[in-house]
């Protein structure tokens, strides 16, 4: 204890975020901070100082006010004239691409998936199942599907996966990241979706990469963006780890689990308040203010870094009652945040939502008995990626 009262007259900078490493539970005092002190200054991992944004409403503003950029501050985009545009950008260099994005990114389209995503969940179920107990639920099942689901949806042929795969591996990595092992890895996967391009303009099958080209007349997207596109969706659609810390939180709360099982039917409505209530990692992306500004009675000048964590925004109690409750009968009157805000919204909701849900549903329905095989203190968290999650979950049926 005297060791840390000397730190903190020693440290007089701003306090050091995440408060402590997570574990699967943003703490109390975080939770506390979303209406007591819901814009503070805080220090990155990485050593810049940031705003950290707690509070629905003002997760809201930073998400989706252009006053708050995903740009270094200084780099501007004019359209066409930096580099191919990409998701990761403001104004009308991201709705450019975004445009062509959810032109085939449509609920509609994304429903004629369920029948394969089913079938991608049966198959790794099965293969649970004719497996030793206790199973990793997480490389049994929650990090192999999205992998299968966004090459499906994108159309990487089946045949091309195991290079693929090789390529994408370190996509999310923080630890990888700036590697040049990751360059030459990025750089691989990119020119071969360029060849896909290539080839689904001459053979066209039914997944986005064709849209995608075959729209080409219709839109002013190059190649080279439609290449950024995809590498957008992969970035976005490759891990899902809402299913994993879901499950967790079922089994922490084994009265909503056992109303769950009872009544099959809440699914979708305890799908949704999984996706509210669980967090998967205390981080979140790190925009930049474009110019001096006041949000919630704080004085921003331009150029500092803010940091808005969209799943504290879900336990503001503005919005969510007794927002700590973890209750699959909840009928908000407004979104959570876990999708995102604004402009940026989530490209793959749908898809994402789908595969939690079809996932939640085999286990619960195929394994009557599922329960953890270690204490839930237990299971490790990983922070060697930027969507943090459960590393692995032994699970018992
Ligand atoms: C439960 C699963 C998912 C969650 C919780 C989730 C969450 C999010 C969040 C919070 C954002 C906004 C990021 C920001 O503001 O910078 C986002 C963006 C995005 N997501 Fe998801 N996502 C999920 C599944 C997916 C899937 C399956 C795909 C595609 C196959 C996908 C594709 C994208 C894309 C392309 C964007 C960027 C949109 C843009 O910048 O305009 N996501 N996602």
């Amino acid at each position: 204890m005297p060791d840390v009262d000397h730190d903190l007259t020693v440290n007089s900078g701003p306090r050091p975020y995440p408060f402590a490493p997570f574990t699967g539970d943003l703490p109390a005092e975080l939770l506390d901070m979303v209406v007591s002190d819901p814009v503070s200054r805080v220090r990155l991992p990485d050593g810049r100082a940031a705003w950290l944004v707690l509070s629905y409403e003002h997760c809201c503003t930073v998400l989706a006010d252009p006053r708050f950029s995903r740009l270094p501050l200084g780099a501007t985009v004019v359209s066409g004239a930096a580099g191919p545009r990409e998701l990761n950008m403001d104004g009308p260099a991201h709705a450019a691409v975004r445009r062509v994005g959810s032109r085939a990114f449509t609920a509609r389209r994304i429903a004629t998936f369920r029948p394969r995503v089913r079938r991608l969940v049966d198959g790794l179920v099965d293969a649970m199942l004719a497996g030793p107990r206790p199973a990793d639920l997480v490389a049994g099942l929650v990090a192999p599907l999205p992998v299968h689901v966004v090459c499906d949806v994108l159309g990487v042929p089946v045949a091309d996966r195991p290079r693929f795969y090789a390529w994408i591996s370190g996509l999310n990595s923080i630890t990888a990241y700036g590697s040049a092992d990751a360059a030459d890895a990025q750089a691989e996967l990119r020119s071969y979706l360029a060849g896909q391009l290539a080839r689904k303009r001459a053979e066209p099958g039914d997944d986005l990469l064709s849209a995608w080209v075959l729209g080409q007349d219709a839109h002013e997207l190059v190649d080279a963006e439609l290449v950024e596109l995809a590498m957008g969706v992969l970035l976005g659609g490759l891990e899902i780890n809402s299913t994993s810390a879901g499950l967790r939180a079922l089994f922490q709360h084994p009265e909503q689990l056992a109303k769950l099982r009872a009544a099959p039917e809440k699914l979708p409505a305890a799908t949704d308040e999984i996706l509210r209530y669980t967090a998967v990692s205390s981080m979140f992306r790190v925009q930049v203010v474009r110019e001096d500004l006041t949000l919630g009675g704080v004085a921003m000048r331009a150029g500092e870094c803010v940091m808005a964590l969209p799943w504290a925004g879900n336990r503001d109690p503005r919005h969510f009652p007794d927002p700590n409750v973890f209750d699959i009968d909840r009928t908000p009157s407004v979104p959570h945040l876990t999708f995102g805000f604004g402009p940026h919204f989530c490209l793959g909701t749908a898809l994402g939502r789908m595969q939690v849900e079809l996932s939640l549903g085999v286990l619960l329905d195929r394994m009557p008995e599922l329960a953890p095989a270690v204490p839930i203190e237990d299971i490790p968290w990983r922070h060697d990626r930027m969507n943090g999650g459960i590393a692995s979950f032994p699970i018992t049926w």
